[in-house]
C-alpha cells in the first residue's frame, strides 16, 4: 500500500474532478475551497482509520446537528466563531488599525428588529426575581470624544440562562424580553435598566453537548451581555461584557471572554441609592464606555452578514 492513498494520481484526480477544478466555469475560489476540505477529509479517514460505519455516524451527526438548529452552537464551541475574531483583529493590525473596544463573538442568540429607543430603556419586559442591574456608559471615537446618535444593541439571557425567542421552556419569554436598540444621547451616553442575567448553558440533550461529552467538556458560558455597536463613519462593533465575579469567567465554553470585556460589578446595599434608585432591594451597577474606530477604505469589512431569526 503508498504511504498515502490521498496523495496517489488516481486520487488527487478524483478530488481535483469532485471540486470542478477539471471543468471551466463555476466559482474557482470555491472550488480551491471544496478540494482542500475533500483533500482533508481523506487524509483524515486515512490517519486515523476512520471506518465506514463511523465515518456515516459522523455524517449522521451533522445532519442532526442542522436539524437541531445547533451549527451556530457548535462552531463557537470548538473555538472557529474566536479564530474569526483573531483573523479580523490581524488584518485589522495590518492595516495599521489601533485602540478600540475589543471585539468578541456574535453568538447564535441574536434577533433583529429589538425596540428601538432613545437615550434609555428598560430590557426586563417579564417580570422575574432577580437582583437589578443598571449599565451606563458613552460611546466614544478612539481620542475620547462623544458619538450622539450611536446605536446600542443589546441582548442578554435571563435569570435562568435563556434567551426570549429561543426559549425552550414551557412559559417562555416575550420575543423581545431582554433585548433593545438604544440611541446614544447628544452627550453619546446610553443607560438601561435590566436584570443580572445567568450563563448560557447548551441545550442538555442536543448534538453539540453531545460531543462536548465525548470531548471531556462543558458548554456552558459565563453571564454576559451581548452588544453590536454602530453609528455612521465608524467600524460596527460586536462584542459582549462579562459579568465579573463569575464562577466561569475565564472557562467559557465558547472562548468569548477577553481582556478589556470584564467591567467592575458594583453593588449597593446603601438604603438612601436604593430609595433614590425607587427600589427596595440592592442592585448593582456596570459602567462601560464603548470606544468605535472610524471607518477607513484599507480596513476589511466590519459588517457581518449572517442570518438572524426575526421575531415577528
Ligand atoms: C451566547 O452568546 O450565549 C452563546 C454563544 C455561543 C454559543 C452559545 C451561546
Ligand atoms: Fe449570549
Amino acid at each position: 500500500m503508498p504511504e498515502s492513498l490521498t496523495d496517489t494520481p488516481e486520487v488527487q484526480q478524483l478530488l481535483r474532478r469532485a471540486a470542478g477544478l477539471d471543468q471551466p466555469g463555476g466559482d474557482e475560489r470555491l472550488k480551491r475551497i471544496v478540494h482542500r476540505v475533500a483533500i482533508e477529509m481523506c487524509r483524515i479517514v486515512e490517519e486515523f482509520d476512520v471506518t465506514p460505519t463511523e465515518f456515516w455516524a459522523a455524517c449522521g451527526y451533522l445532519t442532526r446537528l442542522g436539524q437541531a438548529n445547533e451549527v451556530g452552537l457548535l462552531v463557537p464551541g470548538l473555538a472557529v466563531e474566536s479564530f474569526l475574531d483573531i483573523v479580523m483583529d490581524e488584518k485589522e493590525r495590518r492595516a495599521g488599525l489601533q485602540g478600540g473596544t475589543p471585539r468578541t463573538i456574535e453568538g447564535p442568540l441574536y434577533i433583529t428588529d429589538a425596540p428601538f429607543e432613545r437615550g434609555e430603556a428598560r430590557l426586563d419586559q417579564d417580570p422575574e426575581d432577580g437582583e437589578v442591574l443598571f449599565v451606563e456608559g458613552q460611546v466614544q471615537d478612539t481620542a475620547g470624544t462623544p458619538v450622539p446618535g450611536a446605536i446600542v444593541d443589546v441582548w442578554h439571557a435571563n435569570t435562568k440562562g435563556f434567551y426570549s425567542f429561543f426559549d425552550p421552556t414551557p412559559t417562555p419569554q416575550s420575543p423581545y424580553n431582554l433585548r433593545r436598540r438604544i440611541e446614544t444621547d447628544a452627550e453619546g451616553c446610553y443607560r438601561f435598566r435590566t436584570i443580572m442575567p445567568s450563563g448560557y448553558g447548551c441545550p442538555p440533550d442536543g448534538p453539540t453537548q453531545q460531543l462536548l461529552d465525548r470531548l471531556g467538556r462543558h458548554g456552558k458560558r459565563p453571564a454576559h451581555v451581548h452588544f453590536f455597536v454602530e453609528a455612521p463613519g465608524f467600524r460596527k462593533l460586536t462584542t459582549q461584557i462579562n459579568i465579573a465575579g463569575d464562577p466561569l469567567l475565564h472557562d467559557d465554553f465558547a472562548f468569548a471572554t477577553r481582556d478589556g470585556l470584564i467591567p467592575e460589578l458594583v453593588r449597593h446595599t446603601d438604603p438612601a441609592e436604593i430609595e433614590a434608585r425607587g427600589l427596595n432591594e440592592p442592585f448593582a451597577t456596570i459602567k462601560f464606555d464603548f470606544e468605535l474606530n472610524r471607518e477607513a477604505a484599507n480596513l476589511p469589512e466590519a459588517v457581518v452578514v449572517r442570518e438572524h431569526a426575526k421575531a415577528e
